[in-house]
């Protein structure tokens, strides 16, 4: 059994699937692992390292697709990929089904068993797979980092012979997996960092980072069973409202993570809202491809209202790619080994595994 995999297209998107250390660890399981002429060698993995641990390199994409049994992709291919995709293989990927509609029924067509690896289960036994944590987490750490280069000040307190700089305020709304990071990274520079979210249950957790959690009073839990947040209600809004109003008025720089499963992201600051901030302050939308958490935002722009930044972002990931396919690598090493049996020297799509179950696109 032979698992592929082709370059990405560039000019979008700079990670890969399989890194030498992977390929070695997938050789291990018994499979054979081939790859495109200069897969990598963007990011400094010259082809010579994956031959090193024993993997074919084919001439062009055209070849890998025609001799795999099991692509492994970042994005969902591409219409003249799809062309060469060859019928009943199985096909694994970020592929955003809501978003690929299309291109997911045209994959169909050709009886290719699809996994999206945005639809896995947040379980325990899924979680070394869990690519939407392993992006997000460095999507937090990097929202930070880039904030901070477009802010025009010092962030941590430094008492000097000229004078002390007071530390820079950091508000972070959404406290899910990338806002999490989003607060140890800004706690790490010296920043006083605050959140809110809709979930009580990331109370605790934003206090164990040594943020303060902003409470919206007498409000419900937004949490669902699966742990992700509800839609809020106008009531929950006019209060968030309130609570940001003077959070914005303070903060020098807003990191917005909020999310809601399928949904449109909420639009949590308005414009009134974000016109409180001081000239100088910096707003990061990380939602920004989602619609958005904040007015001015538009995914790929940074936008200056009154002095103020939003920065719309867009592919974040390309900005850290080693790392982001580091990770994004071993999560879909995690989901192959579940996948292959060794006994029966095959791929065994188990649907009573409710990985396996869950993650397999069953219709567009
Ligand atoms: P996400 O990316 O879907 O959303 C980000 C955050 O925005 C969430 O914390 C959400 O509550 C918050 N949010 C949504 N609407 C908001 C609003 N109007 N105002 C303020 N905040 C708002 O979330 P993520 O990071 O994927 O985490 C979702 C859940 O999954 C969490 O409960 C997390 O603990 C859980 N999880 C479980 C894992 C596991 O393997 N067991 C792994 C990773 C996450």
């Amino acid at each position: 059994m032979i698992v592929g995999s082709i370059k990405e297209d560039l000019t979008l998107e700079k990670r890969v699937s399989i890194t030498p250390e992977t390929a070695k660890n997938i050789i291990g399981l018994g499979l054979k692992v081939c790859i495109e002429k200069n897969y990598a060698s963007h990011l400094g993995l010259e082809d010579n390292e994956y031959e090193n641990v024993g993997v074919e390199i084919k001439a062009s994409s055209s070849k890998v697709l025609d001799s795999s049994d099991l692509i492994v992709k970042v994005n969902c291919p591409l219409e003249n990929e799809i062309i060469n995709l060859k019928e009943n293989t199985i096909l694994i990927g970020m592929l955003n089904p809501a978003k690929n509609k299309d291109l997911i029924s045209k994959i169909m067509i050709k009886k290719i068993k699809t996994f999206s690896l945005e639809l896995l289960p947040r379980i325990t036994r899924a979680q070394s797979m869990d690519v939407l944590s392993s992006q997000s987490n460095l999507a937090g750490y990097r929202a930070v980092v880039e904030s901070v280069a477009e802010f025009e000040k010092a962030v941590p307190m430094m008492m000097t012979a000229a004078g002390t700089v007071p530390a820079a305020k950091i508000l972070v709304i959404g406290a899910g997996v990338a806002g999490l990071q989003a607060i140890a990274t800004a706690k790490r520079l010296g920043a006083i960092v605050s959140a809110t979210d809709v979930r009580a249950a990331s109370k605790e957790q934003v206090e164990s980072l040594g943020g303060k959690f902003l409470t919206v009073e007498q409000s419900e839990n937004m949490e669902t069973k699966g742990g992700y947040a509800k839609e809020a209600s106008d009531d929950y809004k006019k209060k968030q409202a309130e609570l940001m109003k003077d959070a914005l008025k303070k903060n020098d720089i807003v990191i917005c993570t909020a999310l809601i499963p399928g949904k449109p992201a909420p639009r949590i600051l308005t414009e009134d809202l974000v016109k409180l901030m001081k000239p100088g302050s910096i707003i990061f939308d990380l939602a920004a491809e989602q619609g958005g958490n904040s007015a001015f935002c538009e995914a790929g722009k940074i936008n200056t209202v009154d002095g103020i930044k939003v920065i719309g972002v867009k592919s974040l990931m390309n900005r850290l790619p080693l790392t982001a396919s580091s990770l994004y690598a071993k999560n879909l090493f995690s989901f192959i080994r579940n996948l292959y049996s060794k006994e029966k020297k095959d791929f065994n799509i188990n649907l009573e595994d409710e990985i396996i179950e869950k993650s397999l696109i069953k219709e567009t």
